[in-house]
């Protein structure tokens, strides 16, 4: 499978990306292709170092746009501010066949503590008053292939290929098919579980645990937390 990490040089798609190099092809996108190419070049010797001859995928870096354009699956693994106009930016190439998968997190420091913030959309009619970003992905790319995932899981923890993922990965999304090649996608990394919480409508409820989680953290003075539903 092709998989394009959009913002790949960040903590958390770099962490996918060493994950899924076992048997993926990587495409890590950035602004800047010589950036791409710098991040990608030092996932792929960490990459080989760790699976050695078993490794059957590969990492490429490339700008944003030629990472999503050749890759079937790609990942937003960019900050939730300007979501909008990158979305925008991005669409032309990602078309109707393409999966899109949204860890993004739409969050706010409110004093010390995290909240929630969803997007407060004004003058549309087809959205909700307050929209996930996944939402808000769905309606500027005009595809129902949205999958919102991967939420709760921490960045450091998921670069850091030693450790062993016994978490679960809440998904939402509307298609049957995308729900179901990123769950298989989930389980490839380690002891991830992939658990399907409803439509794209529910995905502020999963995006919402986050800053749950980082209060909890905060509160209690925790290492990096994530979920396991029993
Ligand atoms: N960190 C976590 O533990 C964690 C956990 C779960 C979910 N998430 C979500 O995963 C996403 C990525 O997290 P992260 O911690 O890796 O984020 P990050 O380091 O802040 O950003 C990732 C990359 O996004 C690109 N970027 C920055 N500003 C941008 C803009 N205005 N437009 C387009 N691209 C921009 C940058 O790449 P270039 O400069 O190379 O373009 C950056 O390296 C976020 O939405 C976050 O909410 C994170």
């Amino acid at each position: 499978m092709k998989i394009a990490i959009l913002g790949g040089t960040g903590d958390f798609g770099g962490g996918l990306a060493l994950r899924w190099a076992s048997s993926h092809n990587i495409v890590i996108g950035s602004r800047d292709e010589e950036r791409a190419k710098a991040f990608a070049e030092k996932y792929k010797r960490v990459a080989e170092r760790l699976y050695g001859k078993e490794m059957e995928g590969s990492i490429i870096g490339d700008e944003n746009f030629q990472a999503a354009k050749v890759s079937e699956i790609v990942v937003f693994s960019v900050p939730y501010k300007n979501l909008i106009k990158f979305t925008r930016s991005i669409r032309p190439f990602i078309t109707k066949d393409k999966i899109v998968v949204s860890p993004v997190v739409p969050i706010d420091k409110d004093g010390e503590s995290f909240s929630y913030a969803p997007y407060l959309l004004s003058g549309s009619s087809n959205l909700p008053r307050y929209a996930s970003a996944a939402e808000v992905i769905s309606f500027e790319l005009k595809s129902k292939r949205i999958v919102a995932a991967f939420h709760t899981l921490p960045a450091k923890k998921l670069c850091r290929l030693e450790v062993d993922l016994d978490y679960d990965v809440i998904m939402a999304g509307d298609d049957t098919e995308a729900i179901k090649q990123v769950s298989k996608l989930v389980s490839q990394i380690s002891n991830l579980r992939p658990i399907y919480a409803g439509p794209l409508k529910t995905s502020k409820l999963l995006e919402s645990l986050t800053p749950m989680l980082l209060n909890v953290r905060l509160y209690n003075k925790m290492g990096d937390l994530s979920v396991k539903i029993v």
